[in-house]
């Protein structure tokens, strides 16, 4: 059974008079184990989409089920529960804590979640190993680059072990190159980690290698393709 489903989701933002479909009847699926990456223009629907994924927000029609269950049957504790223990995300803008050092900001999340001091040390060491940046533990967020930074809100995102990580235009802010070595890092998750990516982009260039993409047009699912997962190519 796939982690999230969307089943023909509709999700319609009222403008003054004018209803913007901002999605129209889009079907998706993600499994334990997917790298998918959303792409299409800008207005093309992929921040609403991943909102409704990770339900921070509710289709105006169609259905989206986690574990099967519709996200419309669920009172708003139980949605908050259940988004907490599915999903972990990721930012354009990072959203560090300017005060906080490296290892703390990664720790932040885990104060919602009930584990003990040793545990919340032992995780929060690992998911900044596992992004490389071990040595940097210590460090305010200001003095460290972007790709650094996006980096740590990747920690973040880990430290929790959310079943799905959902990313919108993680790359954004980076420069071509962190770009590159970003997706190069979260393909890296995937593979050898096990993590569960959805993320959307712009950028065809990072598209070129990536096993899962689906492209939205106008609120729809344009095409998507499946390819075998290869390197990444600059
Ligand atoms: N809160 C909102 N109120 C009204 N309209 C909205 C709202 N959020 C999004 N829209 C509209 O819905 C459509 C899809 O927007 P969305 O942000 O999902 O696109 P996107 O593909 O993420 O674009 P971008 O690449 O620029 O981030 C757009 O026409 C947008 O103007
Ligand atoms: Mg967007």
């Amino acid at each position: 059974m796939p982690i999230v489903e969307a089943i023909s989701v509709t999700k319609t933002y009222q403008l003054g008079d004018t209803a913007v479909n901002a999605l129209d009847g889009v079907d998706l699926a993600i499994a334990k184990g997917d790298f998918l990456a959303l792409t299409g223009p800008s207005g093309s629907g992929k921040t609403t989409l991943l909102n409704l994924i990770g339900c921070l927000d509710l289709p105006t029609m169609g259905e989206v089920r986690i574990d099967g269950t519709s996200t419309a049957a669920l009172g708003e504790a139980a949605l908050d529960q259940l988004r907490g223990r599915t999903f972990g995300m990721i930012f354009q803008s990072f959203n560090l804590i300017p005060v906080l050092n490296v290892h703390e900001n990664v720790a932040l999340p885990l104060h919602l979640h009930d584990v003990s001091a040793d545990e919340r040390r032992a995780r929060v060491t690992r998911a900044i190993a596992a992004v490389g940046l071990a040595p940097f533990a210590a460090s305010l967020p200001d003095h460290l680059s972007g790709g650094q930074r996006q980096r740590v809100a990747i920690a973040r995102a880990l430290v929790t072990e959310p079943r799905l990580i959902l990313a919108d235009e993680p790359t954004a802010s980076l420069d071509s190159a962190n770009a590159f070595s970003l997706i190069e890092l979260l393909q890296t998750l995937n593979r050898d980690n096990g993590v569960t990516f959805v993320f959307s982009t712009h950028d065809d260039r990072l598209l070129r290698n990536v096993r899962d993409v689906v492209t939205l047009r106008d609120g729809r699912v344009q095409a998507a393709r499946r390819l075998p997962e290869g390197e990444l190519v600059s």
